[in-house]
């Protein structure tokens, strides 16, 4: 499915109410579906300076090269456990990468990683994936309405059409307890 455009464009003039904001990374998982095909030998977070987290992912890829990336994406708000919110897109990484939009939601997030991630180009994927002291840009959150809280985001990756894996960020929007850091 594509995300239709207009409903970033909707979503940012929701957020216009909401202000100013501060997100935090609280931990990151990753899941590897096959070891002969995907190891993930860095995901966590580490703490840069005073409130600021980065997340450091290494994931080593044995059966070279990747010529074909989707990525399923979608965000769940925490209440009592974790519950869809507002988007579940797919998006195909490589056609991305070659058609740059920020107007499309996976893009959106995906464009704000670019500085700190190797796969930062045109696929074939010929090398291990690497994503290095990420931090998250609040501004990043200022075109998207998530209401202050706690939430996931569920990445699937899909190579080759074959699920591989998938990543856990978990995230505080505007929350102000004390800062707690988990990385597994
Ligand atoms: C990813 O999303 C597509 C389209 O919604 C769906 O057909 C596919 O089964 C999903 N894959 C996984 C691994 O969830
Ligand atoms: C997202 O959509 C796909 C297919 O449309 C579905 O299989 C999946 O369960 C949905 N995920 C969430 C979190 O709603
Ligand atoms: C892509 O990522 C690599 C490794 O992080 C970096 O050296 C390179 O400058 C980046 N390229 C672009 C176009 O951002």
């Amino acid at each position: 499915m594509r995300f239709p455009v207009i409903s970033v464009l909707l979503a940012g003039a929701l957020m216009a109410a909401f202000g100013d904001i501060r997100t935090r990374q609280t931990n990151i998982k990753c899941v590897t579906r096959d070891p002969s095909y995907a190891k993930a030998l860095v995901c966590r977070l580490n703490v840069l300076g005073r409130g600021i987290i980065g997340a450091n992912v290494h994931v080593k890829l044995l059966k070279l090269p990747v010529r074909k990336v989707s990525i399923n994406f979608s965000i769940f708000q925490k209440l009592s456990g974790y519950h869809p919110f507002l988007f579940n897109v797919t998006a195909d990484l490589c056609h991305y990468m070659k058609h740059p939009n920020p107007l499309n939601v996976f893009y959106y997030f995906y464009g704000a990683m670019l500085p700190f991630i190797n796969v930062n180009h045109t696929c074939p994927i010929n090398h291990d994936v690497i994503l290095k002291d990420f931090v998250l840009d609040d501004q990043m959150f200022a075109k998207v309405p998530l209401p202050k809280g706690s939430y996931m985001f569920e990445i699937k990756i899909i190579s080759e059409g074959v699920w591989r894996g998938t990543i856990y960020s978990y995230l505080d929007i505007n929350v102000d307890d004390n800062p707690r850091i988990k990385s597994g």
